[in-house]
């Protein structure tokens, strides 16, 4: 396992478990496996519905709290009440400081939420503060204005995608972007792309391994989600081969410049006002 520095001071692992779409019992599962197989870092979202089954998982694992990074994110619909949504975050998660907090949309009361996030840091509750799926603009309008820059920004990218403008941005101010949909959601068109296959038959690797791979010498921080345990052992195993200039010029060819997502304003008014109650989660 590799890690990355963040702007400010800290260390994140470069590859976590990612578990959108899991069910309660899978993501319990998919942690479980994860942690006792070398993982470090597991990211999760308040619209998950699964951060107390992540909770679980770690626990199940027997890992130590200061041996974990955990990444969760505050859903818009309840940016207005902050610190109550940390302070809920926590107790769904069964620990007492959350490693990196993210604003899961950019939609609602964003700059309350981040003052809130920031005084959370301040109160030790939080390490690092992120941004999800924020465009350059809102984004800068943070990083100029406000008094603790983000360092983590999570956001789609892959090698359809590799968010090439965006990445020299982040750069400027010393954040770091965490790729989501990292395997292209499983797409398989994405997956099977020749290039991988070919240098999968020169390191012995899988496709997916070689697509992660890229990612970490990309300097992306990577959360492939799965709930299959020997995909989950096989994403951690890309520390023992390094890409070269030549292959990482040859993936390089396979961007189409295409999200897989792109939230429309309806979409993003949608999450707003969609507010389940996180607590009745198992
Ligand atoms: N901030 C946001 O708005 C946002 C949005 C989406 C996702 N995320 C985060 O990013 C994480 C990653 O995204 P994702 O899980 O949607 O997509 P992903 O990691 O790109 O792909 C997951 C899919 O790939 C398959 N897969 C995983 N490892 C594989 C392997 N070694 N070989 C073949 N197939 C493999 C999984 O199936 P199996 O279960 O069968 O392995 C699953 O269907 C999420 O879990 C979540 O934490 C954040």
């Amino acid at each position: 396992m590799e890690n990355f520095k963040l702007n400010n001071g800290t260390t994140i692992p470069a590859e976590g478990i990612g578990t959108f779409l899991l069910s309660p019992d899978d993501a319990e599962n998919a942690v479980y496996s994860a942690f006792t197989n070398g993982y470090t870092m597991v990211d999760t979202a308040n619209a998950y519905m699964n951060e107390k089954a992540v909770g679980r998982g770690l626990k199940k694992a027997g890992v130590k709290r200061e041996d974990v990074y955990i990444s969760t994110k505050l859903w818009p619909s309840i940016y207005g009440d902050a610190a109550k949504a940390i302070d809920d975050t926590l107790k769904r998660l069964g620990t007492d400081y959350i490693d990196l907090l993210f604003l899961h949309q950019p939609v609602g009361e964003i700059k309350a939420a981040y003052r809130t996030m920031e005084d959370a840091v301040k109160a030790g509750k939080v390490r690092s503060l992120g941004l999800s799926n924020f465009p350059m603009d809102e984004l800068k309008d943070i990083v100029d204005n406000e008094e603790i820059k983000p360092s983590v920004i999570q956001v789609e990218a892959h090698p359809y995608f590799p968010q090439t403008e965006l990445k020299k941005y982040i750069a400027s101010f010393g954040g770091r972007i965490m790729a989501w949909y990292p395997l292209g959601h499983g797409d398989r068109s994405l997956v099977n792309e020749p290039v991988f296959t070919e240098l999968a038959k020169k390191y012995h690797k899988s496709n997916a391994q070689i697509i992660l791979r890229w990612h970490v010498q990309s300097c992306n921080i990577v959360i492939p989600g799965s709930k299959n345990p020997a995909h989950i052992k096989d994403n951690i195993d890309i520390y023992d081969f390094t890409l070269t200039d030549e292959d990482m010029k040859a993936i390089a060819t396979v961007n189409k410049n295409v999200r897989y997502y792109t939230a429309t304003k309806e979409a993003l008014n949608g999450y707003l006002h969609m507010a389940p109650d996180f607590d009745s989660q198992k």
